[in-house]
């Protein structure tokens, strides 16, 4: 794990690159030098009643320039301040934080992203890409209009669905999935937690181990270094995992997904 580096970061550009998202560039280069793809940074946040920060996973690292992308859906006060920065504003940054993807050498990679879940897995794909490896990616979306442009995943090949088959797969992410699944491949998976259960089911029942699979986990949240105990997800071991600690990124054997609730829509 790196060092979590504590900045001001200086906000150098913000857009809609799809509907209901948001992305923010800011200007960080000691972070930006050692944050790895399914790390995540705690911003902060200056509006009335908002005193925790709040974590976002770094969705674009690019260490010539010192900067890094954040991808997000405005929710609630903090996201709602944080899609208000403009250019030349300064936002606290904590990270990076957690443990990032660990792809191994062999497998095929297949990146499997829902909604916003797909922010960790632009800045994998652009890692594997540079790591001269050619990642399949996955995305799924309610509708055409809230998928990322395939152009922010140079090199991959790119696969859509949508809930409305307004483009590509007609249905969920998960079924488009089950047409490509093999055994030989390794999957990184984020989204939502009825999403990520589906999957771990495709996988039991396809025969691929557990252990291929990298889930980026996006639980509640409050101090984001172990100590509040806010993000604790049900371990397969027994006890509990810390998603800010153990994770974000953990392998799927780690968890018991019986006792995972959906915390954002349960
Ligand atoms: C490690 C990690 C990485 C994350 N990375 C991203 C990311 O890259 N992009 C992104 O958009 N979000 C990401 N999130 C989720 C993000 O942190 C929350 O959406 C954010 O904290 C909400 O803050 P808020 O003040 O706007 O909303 P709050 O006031 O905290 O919440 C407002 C309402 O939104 C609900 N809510 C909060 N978070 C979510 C969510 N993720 N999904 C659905 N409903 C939610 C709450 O339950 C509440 O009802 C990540 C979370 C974690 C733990
Ligand atoms: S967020 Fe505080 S212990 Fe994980």
């Amino acid at each position: 794990m790196s060092v979590a580096v504590l900045a001001r970061a200086t906000v150098v550009a913000r857009s809609a690159p799809m509907e209901g998202a948001v992305e923010l560039v800011v200007l960080d280069p000691a972070a930006a030098n050692i944050a790895q793809p399914g790390q995540f940074f705690q911003m902060g946040v200056e509006a009335p009643h908002t005193l925790l920060p709040r974590p976002y996973s770094v969705a674009a690292v690019d260490p010539d320039r010192g900067r890094l992308g954040f991808l997000f859906s405005v929710v609630g006060a903090g996201s709602a301040w944080l899609s208000s920065l403009e250019p030349g504003d300064r936002v606290r940054l904590i990270g990076p934080l957690g443990r990032g993807f660990t792809p191994s050498p062999g497998a095929a990679p297949i990146c499997v992203g829902g909604g916003l879940g797909i922010a960790p897995l632009v800045a994998l794909s652009a890692w594997l890409v540079a790591a001269g490896r050619r990642p399949v990616v996955l995305q799924g979306a309610r509708e055409a209009a809230r998928l990322l442009p395939a152009d922010r995943f140079p090199g991959a090949r790119i696969l859509t669905a949508t809930d409305d088959s307004s483009a590509g797969w007609p249905g969920s992410v998960v079924g488009l999935l089950e047409t490509v699944a093999a055994r030989e491949q390794e999957w990184f998976v984020c989204g939502p937690t009825p999403m990520l259960q589906a999957v771990i089911g495709l996988a039991d029942a396809l025969g691929l181990p557990r252990q291929r699979i990298q889930i980026a986990l996006e639980t509640p949240m409050g101090c984001g270094v172990g100590t509040c105990l806010g993000c604790v997800t049900p371990a397969a071991a027994g006890g509990y995992l810390l998603a800010c600690q153990d994770g974000p990124c953990v392998r799927a054997d780690r968890v018991d997904w019986s006792r995972v609730e959906d915390a954002f829509h349960g």
